[in-house]
């Protein structure tokens, strides 16, 4: 069964994952344009990308163990699943900065003072833009070991992603709690893993 799933899963081209990575997006820009996102459209865009970003980074991370424990074998659309992650992060602080703080650098200081938990987002973004950067073959190959090593920072980055999600609710919701739980089975996970590598 589950080699049949393997056998229709080679037959998808990676572009198809990066074009339905964008579904989202297109999704929130005709929300947007036909005034069905809500009464507050900045935080309503702002989360809604957000949301999606964690969609993507939470399913990057469940390539490896999904493959180890069910078989299943996603591992060629990783690089897809971790860019398209890092596109709707940098939309998500993009709106926050654009829609949210209108450009104004000095505001945009207060509100991270304000909001602690936009700094656990901002390192998190800071995490994630040398893994998107090093994400491409000629990296994998010129940095060999120490590329593992470096992607290794996918964890912090994600589990800060996490905290900074959580934080921002007053209340934390199912939802929330469904999320935080995804991460720490993906984290508990992955800890063999990681010992083999001796980062932990
Ligand atoms: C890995 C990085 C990040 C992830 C996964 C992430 C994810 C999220 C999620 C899921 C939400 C709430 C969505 C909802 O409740 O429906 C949110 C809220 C928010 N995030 Fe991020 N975020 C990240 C980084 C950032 C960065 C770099 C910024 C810019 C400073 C930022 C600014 C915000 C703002 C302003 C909110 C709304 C808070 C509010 O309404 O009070 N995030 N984020």
């Amino acid at each position: 069964m589950i080699g049949a799933v393997n056998g229709a899963l080679r037959r998808v081209p990676v572009w198809a994952v990066y074009l339905a990575g964008l579904l989202p997006l297109c999704w929130i820009i005709w929300l947007t344009l036909a005034g069905g996102i809500g009464v507050d459209p900045v935080k309503a865009i702002e989360h809604r990308l957000g949301k999606v970003a964690l969609w993507f980074l939470i399913g990057g991370l469940a390539v490896t163990p999904l493959r180890r424990i069910a078989g299943l074998n996603l591992i060629r659309f990783r690089r897809a699943l971790g860019l398209t992650a890092f596109l709707y992060v940098c939309l998500h602080a993009l709106a926050w900065i654009w829609f949210d703080m209108g450009l104004l650098w000095a505001q945009a200081a207060a509100d991270l003072v304000k909001r602690p938990y936009l700094l656990f987002g901002m390192v998190a973004l800071a995490l994630i833009v040398p893994l998107a950067l090093t994400s491409n073959t000629a990296s994998v190959r010129r940095l060999g070991p120490a590329w593992r090593r470096l992607h290794w920072l996918t964890y912090p980055a994600v589990a800060l992603g996490v905290v900074h999600y959580l934080w921002q609710m007053k209340v934390i919701s199912t939802e929330g709690w469904l999320w935080a739980a995804a991460l720490a089975g993906l984290l508990v996970l992955r800890l063999p893993g990681l010992a083999r590598l001796r980062l932990v």
